[in-house]
């Protein structure tokens, strides 16, 4: 059995290797009449494209994207917009150097998905990693670009603020960070220290992990599908879905086990604007599987890259014990560019439930509700 789609109303199907011609999506369930040209999906790509800085791996891609299906010009506004028939984007690989993977041809790099893939399909496309490389993500990207559009007001940001041991200074939060520097990073001062933190490992042949807090502003309340479809339980399957993630926590997550059910609990009073304000976030905006309407908060912890040059034991696909040391061309912490996947995966999940809910529940009853007469 093979899944490579996720979504219900707003579904994405993601194919291609590293190494092939191109990947690609097939996004299905998009409403009708939203404005869609290639530049509104660039500039996401933009941001997870490899080879930005030293800091990532020297693989170049442009990752143009292509719409090749599913939009049309509008004659009333005279807009690109899309159809409501499934939308096809592809992107060309043009950077692939086949023969830096000879070495792992038939040894398995541990912490890798080589020997599960060999032991599963009975063969494995090594090169570049073939599906298990995060090269299919650039496609999830995409299609978050158009999961954006869907729901109106929804803005959907990530940071990095942990890397290896080092945690950023939440004091020192600017969102407006994030963007002047190579790793996603709000805070400044964190981000100066990494640069030379990331530099060591990297010259060292080795690599580290990140934690990625991913924040989705305008969520309306109500969004969820209890009991096997929860908004928290999508969103954590749609980022540990994402290469190299081994945790995934909502709101205070872990640390929500240490607090006391007075500190957890997230009080509620009155807004000026008729609609409750929480007085905290512990619940990272979810309830029963259902938005507060508050900002959700996710992290994910994203380990290390496997592909190290420093030489580690393993074994052959023959049954022979060997030793491996990755060459080639490699991320030294993948979790920088985990940040603006984690985004477009949070976003495709979003815009799916809010789909979902319109489906199901349509114009979301008025509250607060008339009190019934005695
Ligand atoms: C943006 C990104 C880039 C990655 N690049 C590499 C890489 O260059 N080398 C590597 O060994 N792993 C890389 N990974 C991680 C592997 O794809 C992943 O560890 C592997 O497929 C095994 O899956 P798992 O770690 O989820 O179990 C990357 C992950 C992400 C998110």
């Amino acid at each position: 059995m093979s899944f490579n789609s996720f979504g219900h109303m707003f579904r994405v199907t993601t194919f291609g290797e590293s190494h092939g011609p191109a990947i690609g999506c097939v996004v299905d369930g998009c409403p009708p009449r939203i404005a869609l040209t290639e530049a509104d999906i660039q500039p996401y790509l933009d941001r997870r494209r490899p080879g930005q800085s030293r800091f990532t791996t020297q693989r170049q891609e442009p990752d143009m994207v292509r719409i090749l299906s599913g939009v049309f010009i509008d004659a009333a506004s005279g807009r690109q917009v899309t159809t409501g028939t499934p939308i096809a984007l592809v992107i060309d690989n043009v950077d692939q150097r086949s023969k830096d993977y000879a070495d792992i041809k038939d040894k398995y790099r541990p912490g890798h998905a080589d020997y599960t893939y060999d032991v599963k399909y009975g063969l494995r496309d090594y090169r570049g990693g073939g599906r298990q490389s995060a090269r299919e993500t650039a496609m999830r990207v995409a299609a978050g670009a158009i999961a954006r559009k869907i729901v109106p007001g929804l803005n959907v940001r990530g940071a990095l603020i942990q890397m290896g041991p080092h945690r950023i200074d939440r004091a020192r939060w600017d969102w407006a960070e994030v963007g002047r520097n190579p790793f996603f990073c709000p805070d400044a001062e964190r981000a100066a220290f990494f640069a030379d933190y990331l530099d060591g490992v990297r010259k060292a042949g080795s690599a580290v992990g990140a934690v990625i807090e991913i924040v989705a502003d305008g969520v309306p309340p109500g969004l969820g599908a209890p009991i096997y479809g929860k908004l928290d339980g999508d969103l954590a399957a749609a980022l540990m879905g994402i290469n190299a993630v081994k945790g995934v926590e909502i709101g205070a997550g872990f640390n929500a086990a240490a607090l006391s059910g007075e500190e957890n609990a997230d009080e509620m009073r009155m807004g000026n604007d008729g609609k409750p304000a929480f007085l905290s976030n512990n619940a990272g905006g979810i309830l029963g599987g259902i938005s507060t309407g508050q900002p959700v908060v996710v992290r994910f912890a994203v380990k290390p890259t496997s592909s190290i040059l420093t030489p580690r034991r393993t074994v052959d696909r023959y049954g022979n014990d060997s030793e491996i040391s990755t060459k080639g061309r490699h991320d030294p912490c993948v979790g920088i560019r985990a940040v603006p996947i984690g985004e477009a995966m949070m976003a495709c999940v979003i815009a799916d439930h809010f789909l979902r809910q319109r489906g199901q529940v349509g114009e979301a009853p008025a509250w607060p509700f008339a009190k019934p007469a005695p």
